[in-house]
């Protein structure tokens, strides 16, 4: 069975472009993206490492590394590195890892056998500091994933995890919030003093609290 949501991500080595690792000590204390991508010297994946570079300070920002991977070789990936580069106006300056036997697809599910027997999918897994896994999602080798949608998400993971709020649909940084049913209508002036709506009594949306 693959991973699921407050799984521990498994640790791995791994030759990568830039040099080898150990997972768990390249993530350190820092939250992690780590997401497949189905073959190098590909349009989509082409693209989709570009914007990941390219939001490198916004990764950096939220205390984030991230990994990229497929189960082609480092050397292949040193010279796809310089098409990224040329083509997208960016330095790629994250490791992909090569996964040429496929144990770290394998422990992560990355192939889904009747989409492609000998390429990982668009798998992305969002890791927390202490190796939980938080986010899951698989995309089809024919969507390039939305890095903006990601971002959000870290947004919303590490506000929810020192508030007792969630996030609501389409939410962005800055914009209300809903207070988890757990808290009592009655306990919400004292956590959040910034006040808070009752559109129902199970819907509660009150600001941002660290804003
Ligand atoms: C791509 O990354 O561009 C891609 C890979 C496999 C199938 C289709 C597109």
């Amino acid at each position: 069975m693959g991973l699921r949501l407050g799984d521990i991500a498994p640790n791995f080595k791994a030759k990568t472009s830039e040099g080898d690792i150990d997972f768990y000590e390249y993530l350190g204390d820092s939250w992690g993206v780590l997401f497949s991508h189905p073959g190098d010297y590909t349009p989509v994946c082409t693209t989709e490492l570009g914007k990941t570079a390219a939001l490198k300070d916004e990764f950096t920002k939220r205390n984030v590394k991230v990994l990229a991977l497929s189960v082609d070789s480092v050397e292949s990936h040193k010279g796809w590195i310089n098409d990224i580069n040329e083509t997208q106006g960016v330095e790629v300056n994250f490791p992909i890892i090569a996964d040429p036997d496929r144990k770290i697809s394998e422990a992560y599910d990355m192939i889904h056998p009747n989409a492609s027997v000998n390429a990982t999918v668009r798998s992305l897994f969002i890791i927390a500091p202490d190796k939980t896994v938080k986010l899951i999602i698989t995309y089809p080798a024919s969507t390039g994933r939305n890095f903006q949608e990601i971002l959000r998400v870290i947004d919303s993971l590490q506000l929810t995890a020192n508030y007792s709020v969630a996030t609501p649909a389409d939410w962005k940084q800055g914009e209300d919030v809903v207070v988890i049913p757990a808290i009592k209508t009655e306990d919400i002036p004292a956590k959040f003093p910034k006040g808070f709506v009752e559109v129902k009594p199970y819907l509660r949306l009150t600001p941002q609290p660290n804003k």
